[in-house]
């Protein structure tokens, strides 16, 4: 039985006082949740206040994007600088800074290394663009970028690895894709993580769906067999919305 994870990706969001305030109302509202694991990705400059707010809660912290080194490079952060934070996860690979930041299933497959040498967790996230899928790519293209994205990788490390199925065509849009199309995805990811590493890490791997999650949506997603929770954007910024989304019905 996976349990499952609903995540919030605030992404540029929240100055520090919005975020203590959406941050003490999830606590408020989801300290009694049992078996489902509850994790926000406020921007950097929150964390800490965050992880100090945070501390009794079992509700986790994340990186939105880490840098696989440390020393001299303006402007990023290290996964040792996130774990130092507070951070017990870390978001890496997502759509926006692969397709904004130009970031290459390689740096990718680095970081995801360098998170995981420093004890993180990592919610790994693939996706097609809407021309990939049209042009019936969706597979080819979720195999690349996992085969390269996990490459290196061992079975027992895949224990502290999440991967969140993001088609780009769906983020932001408010057009999610259907119950069946993310089942497809999620049963296609499961077995080839089967094949690239071995059964025990297909069944474990939690795969969460990501891509306009509302409300009105998470009950059909998640009730899906190769569903395990949801990476959510915008309805992570209003607190009715993801503990609903966090409360979903099965
Ligand atoms: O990482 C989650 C995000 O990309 C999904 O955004 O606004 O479509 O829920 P949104």
């Amino acid at each position: 039985m996976r349990t499952p994870i609903i995540a919030g990706n605030w992404k540029l969001n929240k100055t520090v006082d919005e975020a203590l305030g959406l941050a003490k109302a999830l606590k408020e509202q989801l300290n009694d949740l049992k078996n489902v694991e509850i994790i926000v990705a406020p921007p950097f400059t929150a964390l800490a206040p965050l992880a100090e707010a945070l501390k009794d809660s079992p509700i986790l912290l994340a990186g939105q994007n880490c840098y696989p080194a440390e020393g001299a490079y303006t402007g990023e952060i290290s996964p040792t600088l996130l774990r130092d934070v507070g951070c017990r996860a870390v978001i890496i690979g997502h759509s926006e800074r692969r397709h904004l930041f130009a970031e290459t299933d390689e740096f990718i497959n680095q970081k995801i290394k360098a998170a995981l040498a420093a004890g993180l967790r990592v919610i790994f996230c693939i996706g097609e663009t809407l021309t990939e899928r049209n042009e019936n790519r969706t597979f080819e293209v979720l195999e690349s970028q996992t085969r390269n994205g996990l490459s290196g990788l061992d079975s027992a490390s895949m224990n502290r690895l999440t991967v969140a199925y993001e088609p780009v065509w769906a983020i932001g849009t408010g057009q999610t894709a259907s119950n069946e199309q993310a089942q497809e995805a999620h049963h296609f990811i499961r077995e080839l993580l089967g094949n690239l590493f071995d059964s025990s890490v297909a069944e474990n791997t939690r795969i969460l769906y990501g891509g306009s999650v509302k409300p009105e949506n998470i009950d059909g997603l998640i009730c899906q067999a190769d569903i395990d929770g949801a990476l959510v954007g915008g309805a992570s910024l209003k607190a009715g919305d993801f503990i609903r989304i966090a409360r979903f019905k099965q």
